[in-house]
């Protein structure tokens, strides 16, 4: 009797792109009443990127898209899916899934986004690992891209200092078995759903004066709630993945948390007993970059020698939904 080979998702490349514009907190200081010292307290961030007249969300991911293939070694054309986390899209619709398809040349690839808002990457590779897993695509491009500065009320001192816009990408593969992702939790609690939100700006609200008077197409946030909700569910959602496998927090080699403030990071990697070292951190040069943040992180990691090939790494994002999504993944390449 032939031997049932399973086959899982491997990231075979993966690449970033960030605006070139920086805003440091010392900018801040003269637009809001804070102070570096707070932000960088209370958050870890120093500066971060914002987009300049040409950046959009479209730019930005194909950009990552393309360093993701180059540093697969696969062409556009061989891409049977691209899928695209972003809570800012270019428009409405098409999907910007589509405008990445377009800018890159991948005509042969079925394209959508996926909303799932900061959780929006480590959603991504779940779903295309069960693509890649029951054996119906071979290449597929997952992009975390946000351009959330664009959505920020810049009088809003709770806000603005937080969010930067970036894109990072990966693009994933066959692999062989005990490699490639290993397991993914994802979950969402919708109770939760004006905690962290954009009210305006489709079907049930659209831009109106009126609404733009109240600064409803803003992003509106319940900072200590959501603080709250990130702490106690990062930790969660990467045990339960861990455990799914047969590991535990002593297996991992590297924790790349989604980088919304340091504090947050810290206090889930103490939940799971791992040492600083093990914890990837570069939130104080990006700011929170949604969905993009945990590819960004992976991409400098990989870039700086932090993941080596058997390596095991846990990610791990949270969002507006609310959502979160956890991803054990046995890194397959050199
Ligand atoms: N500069 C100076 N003071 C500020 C400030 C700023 N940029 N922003 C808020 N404050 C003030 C508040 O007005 C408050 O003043 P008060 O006590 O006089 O009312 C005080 O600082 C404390 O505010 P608080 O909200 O309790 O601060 P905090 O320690 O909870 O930090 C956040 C605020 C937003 C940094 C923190 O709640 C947070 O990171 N939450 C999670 C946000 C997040 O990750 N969102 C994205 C999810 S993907």
């Amino acid at each position: 009797m032939a031997q049932e080979h399973k086959v899982n998702a491997g990231i075979l490349g993966i690449g970033m792109s960030v605006p070139d514009r920086v805003l440091t907190n010392e900018e801040l200081e003269r637009l809001v009443d804070t102070t570096d010292e707070w932000i960088f307290t209370r958050t870890g961030i120093r500066e971060r990127r914002i987009c300049g007249p040409d950046d959009t969300s479209a730019s930005l991911g194909a950009a990552a898209a393309i360093k993701a293939l180059e540093s697969a070694g696969v062409a556009p054309e061989e891409l049977d899916l691209i899928i695209c986390g972003t809570a800012t899209p270019d428009h409405p619709w098409p999907s910007t899934a589509c405008l990445i398809q377009q800018r890159i040349g991948a005509f042969n690839a079925a394209a959508f986004d996926l909303s799932a808002a900061c959780s929006g990457f480590t959603y991504g590779l779940a779903t295309a690992s069960g693509f890649i897993q029951n054996g119906s695509m071979k290449r597929i491009l997952v992009i975390g891209v946000d351009t959330l500065t664009k959505q920020v009320d810049w009088s809003d001192r709770s806000t603005c200092i937080l969010f930067g816009d970036g894109a990072g990408a990966a693009v994933l593969g066959p692999v062989g078995p005990d490699t490639g992702i290993l397991s993914s939790t994802l979950g969402a609690d919708g109770r939760g759903y004006d905690q962290i939100w954009l009210e305006a700006g489709a079907n049930k609200a659209p831009v109106m004066i009126s609404l733009i008077a109240e600064k409803r197409q803003c992003i509106k946030m319940k900072g200590s709630e959501v603080y709250k909700f990130a702490v106690k569910i990062m930790g969660e959602a990467c045990l339960q993945s861990l455990e799914k496998v047969g590991l535990t927090s002593d297996d991992v080699d590297l924790f790349i948390p989604h980088q919304a403030n340091i504090r947050i990071i810290n206090a889930a990697a103490e939940r799971m007993s791992l040492p600083t070292e093990k914890v990837f951190v570069n939130v104080q040069k990006y700011g929170n970059t949604s969905a993009a943040s945990i590819p960004i992180a992976m991409t400098e990691a990989l870039e700086t020698g932090c993941i080596k090939k058997g390596d095991t790494l846990v990610i791990v994002g949270f969002g507006a939904g609310l959502t979160w999504g956890a991803n054990v993944i046995r890194w397959s390449r050199d």
